[in-house]
């Protein structure tokens, strides 16, 4: 059995967490590699919904063992209080793992990412005010604060203490805040890391356990490849590697280990936050395209900006991933429009041409997407769990993404329930008995 990772192949907001529920039916461990509680992932399962933001979508199968990756950053609030909820609801939570090494957010972070957008004005990039800038860039600084730091009183609190001190300008308008207390801090944080305790392991070796022994190792990303902070459209971007290659840092495993990634991408494209964005539609038929598709964030309820899809950037994301399958889901939400377009290169000012994802910020901005049409289709989708169910022009959308990326898609989702979606054939090894 296979290392499969799952990666976000537009702006985040694509359907992994479905994807990964899926999957990790036989998946032997669910491991999250990067990024935080930006993330937000919804899961309908027999009529309940499921909203998670730090837990691996595997949670809700009992038992499992699913990981908080050591390139996480860890809100210990959220994710206790993710810890409560599942309980309530009598989910057992006996598989979960979270990194001893993974990097904590803390007050301070959160005030500092709303203090930054605040700052930044116009320029802000629409943070998801969560504290994952300020956490990563602490990382980074070697002023971080980890899982492992809470089971020690001690050494959480000189850490508080060293992380806090550099930033006391930038706080001064929080100075009176309780939170920030250092005593007040230590102890609420203290408490959190005696609740967690439990949980906190060496993740690595657990996902070499499972590889050792042949079984599948599901690595799932959040956020998507054009949020990268590397490959994506800096500075709007999120602070963490999201393509597939951080799977292999976040987790503790190396490239070897990594057989299959799929990319996951709407059948048009979102984005939430500031920033360039070529095939957005900015008029009634991105209304109704939002509308549609629900598209108001998981984690912070804002309203998605809707667009066309973008092969151009999603052959980007084919190529900077390394993905070796396609899920196109939302299929469905493109239903009763009667001509789609798929945007094969960008036009930029005076007529120019890329026909490659430009790596030149001020192109990017002013690009606008080249269009293809393709005929849409009018039946609901709802009911189809085999290509032959499509009508032919919705088959006709997928294998011209698929014929233009050079990759198979492998599943497409007609709705939000679990059992709506199609596997294409190309994955069958993968496909769990019950699909
Ligand atoms: P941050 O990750 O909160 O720092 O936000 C940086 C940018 O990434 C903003 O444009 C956010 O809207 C975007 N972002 C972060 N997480 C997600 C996600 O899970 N889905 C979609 N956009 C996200």
């Amino acid at each position: 059995m296979p290392g499969l990772v799952i990666v976000g192949a537009q702006w985040g907001d694509e359907g992994k967490g479905k994807v990964v529920d899926l999957l990790a039916e036989q998946a032997d461990l669910v491991i999250r590699f990067q990024g935080g509680n930006n993330a937000g992932h919804t899961i309908v399962r027999d009529g309940e919904t499921f909203k998670f933001h730090l837990i691996p979508s595997g949670i809700l199968y009992p038992g499992k063992l699913c990981a908080i990756g050591n390139g996480v950053v860890v809100d210990p609030k959220v994710l206790t209080a993710e810890i409560d909820e599942l309980r309530r609801r009598r989910i057992d939570t006996s598989g979960l793992r979270i990194s001893a090494n993974a990097h904590l957010i803390m007050p301070y972070h959160k005030l500092l990412d709303q203090e930054g957008e605040a700052k930044l004005g116009k320029l802000q990039i629409g943070t998801t005010r969560r504290g994952i800038g300020p956490c990563y860039a602490d990382k980074a600084s070697r002023l971080g604060i980890r899982m492992q730091d809470l089971l020690d009183e001690k050494i959480l609190r000189k850490k508080i203490y060293a992380a806090l001190e550099p930033k006391r300008s930038m706080l001064r308008p929080y100075a009176k805040e309780p939170e920030l207390d250092l005593h007040t801090m230590t102890e609420e944080y203290r408490i959190l890391g005696h609740r967690l305790e439990t949980h906190i392991a060496d993740t690595a070796p657990i996902a070499w356990r499972v590889e050792d022994e042949g079984g599948l190792v599901l690595f799932e990303g959040a956020q998507g490849t054009l949020l990268d902070i590397d490959h994506g459209t800096y500075p709007f971007v999120t602070s963490s590697n999201v393509v597939a290659g951080s799977a292999c840092a976040g987790a503790g495993v190396g490239p070897r280990s990594i057989d299959e990634v799929w990319g996951i991408a709407k059948a048009y494209t979102t984005r939430v936050g500031a920033g360039p964005f070529p095939t957005e539609l900015e008029d009634s038929l991105g209304e109704s395209i939002r509308e549609a598709g629900r598209e108001f964030g998981t984690t912070t309820g804002r309203p998605r900006r809707t667009g066309w899809l973008d092969l151009v950037a999603l052959r980007y994301a084919t190529r900077v991933n390394g993905l070796t399958g396609l899920v196109v889901t939302k299929l469905d939400v493109l239903t009763g429009i009667d001509q789609l377009q798929v945007a094969v290169r960008y036009l930029g000012p005076e007529g120019a041409r890329f026909d490659e994802y430009p790596y030149h910020q001020s192109i990017l901005h002013r690009a606008h997407g080249d269009y293809v049409q393709l005929p849409g289709w009018h039946e609901d989708l709802s009911g189809a769990r085999s290509l032959e169910d499509l009508p032919a022009n919705a088959r006709a959308y997928l294998d011209y993404i698929s014929d233009f990326l050079g990759i198979p898609v492998v599943m497409t989702g007609v709705g939000p329930g679990r059992d709506e979606m199609i596997w294409t054939g190309a994955a069958e090894r993968l496909r769990p008995a019950a699909a």
